[in-house]
């Protein structure tokens, strides 16, 4: 049986959605789960917004790959830049079949950074919410003899359940996807990692630094259109995976940075007064609302330091360029 092509573009009346269960599951298939209880709660929410998490299927993590090449876009390049002057130091740091553990697993080219310092690593096991940016780790393997690389697809923004082998530990969480989080969620996210990795484990970080607006701005509002197009590449999963009839041209791409706040917003502007079907409900849109689809925190180095001692790490040392920042902090 095919779906209904009108259930694809949610056009169907609610009350005709509740008799139609197995289409709706066929549409719902793709979603990672939560994802239509996420975005169903967050339009009914007063603003609009949606997760960030969800930014990253197969398109977003393509376009989310152009963004960093975009030559205002330093977040990527500094950090590299940062790991490779960092490296030495904290291979001194780390024992010797250490486990690599990295969260928001999308980054083989940085995790080869971290590798090709340590000592007979033991695994690397990258933990991502979507298990098609875990496959990239799978090219790991025949470079790292020895290595055991483990993927697990887990939302890391909860409880962590994963169980892991004994031995020594390193967390690594590169890309300032901790900015994600607000301050609150990163500390209690960073207990979390303090836990998995044990008393003797360790953290290696990347964060992005509270700088000149205008640098921020133009980073995250480039000429070409990517970052645009990556927000609304958000609306295009929501249209395939849980049935809805959003046209992605009508909402404006609108990134400022909140000053007071420390954080870059990202925000889809409805262009003008609509409604749209999301999964067989209606919601309606008046010009200039928005759906404010992700926050990205920027920390100054003390400030990021004081919120890793509050969630039990100690911070052994930090390399920046003063736009990004690289922190080594252990547990206890
Ligand atoms: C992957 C979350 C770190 O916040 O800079 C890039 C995502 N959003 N351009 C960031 C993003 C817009 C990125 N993180």
């Amino acid at each position: 049986m095919t779906a209904h092509p009108a259930r694809l573009h949610g056009l169907l009346h609610p009350a005709l959605e509740r008799r139609r269960p197995a289409e709706t599951a066929l549409a719902q298939q793709a979603a990672p789960p939560g994802f239509l209880a996420d975005v169903l709660a967050g339009l009914t929410r007063r603003p609009k917004g949606i997760p960030s998490k969800y930014f990253y299927d197969r398109q977003g993590s393509c376009l989310f790959d152009r963004i960093t090449e975009l030559p205002d876009y330093y977040l990527t390049r500094a950090e590299e830049a940062l790991l490779h002057l960092a490296m030495p130091e904290v291979a001194g740091f780390v024992a010797p079949r250490t486990q690599l553990i990295e969260f928001g697993g999308c980054s083989p080219r940085k995790a080869r950074i971290v590798l090709d310092a340590m000592e007979r690593p033991a695994a690397y096991v990258p933990i991502d919410i979507s298990a098609e940016t875990l496959t990239a780790g799978q090219s790991l393997i025949r470079d790292y003899p020895g290595l055991q690389v483990t993927p697990v697809a887990a939302d890391f923004s909860a409880p962590l359940r994963i169980s892991l082998p004994p031995g020594p530990k390193l967390a690594f969480f590169p890309g300032s996807t901790i900015g994600n989080f607000s301050p609150a969620d990163a500390q209690i996210f960073l207990r979390r990692v303090a836990t998995l990795v044990g008393r003797d484990g360790a953290l290696l970080i990347g964060v992005d630094v509270k700088k000149d607006p205008r640098i921020l701005w133009r980073a995250y509002n480039d000429d070409a259109g990517i970052t645009a197009a990556f927000n609304r590449n958000l609306l295009t999963r929501i249209n395939r995976e849980i049935g809805a009839g959003f046209d992605p041209a009508r909402f404006h791409h609108f990134a400022p940075y909140n000053e007071a706040e420390g954080r870059v917003e990202m925000h889809l502007v409805s262009t003008d007064p609509q409604a749209v079907y999301v999964a067989g409900r209606l919601f309606c849109f008046h010009a200039g609302e928005s759906i404010h689809t992700e926050n990205s925190y920027k920390y100054s180095v003390l400030e990021f330091r004081s919120l890793a001692r509050h969630a039990g790490f100690k911070p052994i040392r930090t390399w920046s360029d003063r736009h990004f920042a690289l922190h080594y902090l252990c547990v206890g």
